[in-house]
């Protein structure tokens, strides 16, 4: 079936079967590779992607769920000023980043910070829970999203 959606602002339209994966639909027909194809199973959340502004593990949604959707990815994100945010935060918290999980890191931050401006550390953790992180302590990464919350308040409201 062909189904359409908007893919990083763009309308497009993808030839599905059933049982095709989004993340694999994402990779092999738009060449979108920040969505990594890891456990395929939902537990290590590097396929995150922003659907519907939701953070969700893309191996879990089934490519012909994304009709009529709107889908970002980290390429499309990394172009806009909400990622400055984002990157300012990681960078003065120091973590590290990686070529595995840094796009769902970031994806997901930002999508708490869409709904809660201002998380607690446990809704942080909350959020992050379904990124397997390699590199970092938990504590870094809610260090990280603290920062870029306060990265994007300045930005915003100037304090
Ligand atoms: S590949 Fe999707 S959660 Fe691991
Ligand atoms: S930054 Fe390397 S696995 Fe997370």
């Amino acid at each position: 079936m062909i189904i359409g959606f908007i893919l990083n602002g763009d309308d497009v339209s993808a030839r599905v079967e059933p049982g095709d994966r989004l993340v694999d639909v994402l990779r092999e027909q738009f060449r979108l590779i920040g969505a990594k194809a890891g456990c395929y199973a939902g537990r290590c959340g590097s396929c995150t992607i922003l659907l519907d502004s939701r953070a969700v593990p893309s191996c879990m949604v089934p490519a012909f769920a994304a009709r009529n959707t709107e889908i970002i990815t980290i390429e499309g994100f990394s172009q806009t000023v909400d990622y400055l945010d984002i990157e300012r935060g990681f960078q003065r918290a120091g973590i590290e980043t990686c070529g595995y999980c840094t796009a769902a890191k970031v994806l997901t931050a930002h999508a708490l910070l869409d709904k809660n401006p201002d998380p607690d550390d446990e809704a942080i953790r909350a959020a992050l829970s379904g990124i397997q992180c390699r590199c970092n302590e938990p504590s870094g990464l809610v260090a990280a999203v603290r920062e870029a919350a306060v990265a994007r308040q300045r930005r915003i409201y100037g304090r």
